[in-house]
């Protein structure tokens, strides 16, 4: 059915086409899809047991309002926002692009959501019926972002599985500026003290930029490790590498995501793999569009795969084709559990 619509659905503008697929999953206007459950893909993180590891990334339900309906599409687990503690409306439109020709997308949202105040309401409401993170940052025009952070923080705490601390969207003036050293160490501090006055135990991830030289990886990995942070999504969209790319839209300013930020993603994965080893769960995000590109990353070092781009091009069965897929892969090579692949690709 979404080989039909795909034609029509490519010719309206991104965001008018990202609403109608909020809609259709809000008001239930989706087919039920056969999820296909298999002990080889079953895998656990948080001390949480979830039957796939394949999750939605941050930005595709920034308004926390079809979580549920993701995972009856077979997600794994889904992470909404990126939520910031005040309502913004983000950049001026068009803010999204389609590169068709190289399976991507160019976007300058620029955290356009609700607030924390409404979606927390909204999740408070709305059970979540699987493992849901969280992922928050902070406003425009914020002069404390790290309270932003905490604001936010608080608010969600215990309404998540995880919350993701974003620090790597290219769509915020300098928010990037939080990969350095100090700027890391200062807003983790700030974050462990909340976690510690709210007495709460809940994991907390940080998601990082592609765009990363190996000795800010090795810089990054140490503060995570020495603080002993639980998980790392890597990555977000890049706001470089763009000579390869063929469509017209490619020097739109913003974030590239899809299919050309496949390898990039994956080589930073194996590099933060071959640095923290297990102490750190990996999360890796980027390109991933089916069970081979999904089986990739987990060979690169992750742990859990997410994707975004990936849903636009190949529609809402792509979670279930993907754990279809993946259950095959695993038993032609004879292989009882995906943890067991993790890492397993040596450094490129
Ligand atoms: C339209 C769009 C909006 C996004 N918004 C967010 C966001 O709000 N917060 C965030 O952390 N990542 C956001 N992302 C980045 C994705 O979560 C993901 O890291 C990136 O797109 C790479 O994955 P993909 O190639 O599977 O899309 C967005 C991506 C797209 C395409």
């Amino acid at each position: 059915m979404f080989d039909i619509l795909r034609p029509f659905l490519f010719k309206i503008n991104p965001e008018t086409a990202h609403s109608l697929a909020i809609n259709a999953l809000k008001f239930g206007n989706i087919a039920s899809i056969k999820i296909n459950k298999s002990p080889r893909i079953e895998t656990s993180i948080f001390n949480e047991k979830i039957h796939s590891p394949i999750g939605v990334a941050a930005g595709f339900d920034k308004n926390a309002e079809v979580y549920n309906s993701l995972f009856n599409l077979g997600f794994g687990f889904v992470e909404v926002g990126t939520v910031t503690p005040k309502p913004q409306f983000g950049n001026p439109r068009p803010r999204v692009f389609r590169l068709e020709e190289d399976e991507a997308l160019i976007n300058r949202l620029g955290f356009n959501n609700q607030g924390c105040e409404e979606i927390s309401l909204r999740i408070k409401k709305n059970q979540p019926k699987g493992l849901l993170g969280i992922n928050i940052g902070p406003n425009k025009d914020s002069s404390d972002r790290i309270e932003d952070y905490i604001t936010c923080l608080k608010k969600f705490i215990n309404l998540a599985s995880y919350i993701t601390i974003n620090i790597s969207s290219p769509n915020t003036e300098n928010l990037r500026d939080f990969h350095k050293t100090s700027e890391l160490n200062n807003l983790i501090k700030s974050i462990l003290e909340e976690k510690n006055n709210s007495n709460s135990s809940i994991p907390i991830a940080v998601k990082i930029s592609p765009d990363l030289s190996s000795n800010q990886v090795e810089k990054i990995s140490q503060i995570l490790i020495d603080n002993k942070i639980e998980t790392i999504i890597i990555s977000n969209s890049t706001d470089r590498n763009r000579e390869s790319l063929t469509n017209m839209n490619r020097f739109e300013k913003g974030g590239l995501s899809g299919k050309p930020i496949e390898k990039i993603s994956n080589r930073i994965i194996n590099e933060f793999y071959n640095l923290v080893g297990k102490q750190i769960k990996i999360i890796g995000v980027g390109g991933v569009d089916s069970a081979k590109s999904a089986y990739e990353k987990i060979l690169s070092g992750a742990t859990l795969v997410q994707l975004y781009t990936g849903m636009v091009y190949r529609g809402p069965r792509i979670a279930a084709q993907i754990n279809n897929g993946l259950i095959k892969i695993l038993e032609q090579e004879g292989i009882n559990n995906i943890n067991d692949v993790i890492g397993l690709k040596k450094s490129t």
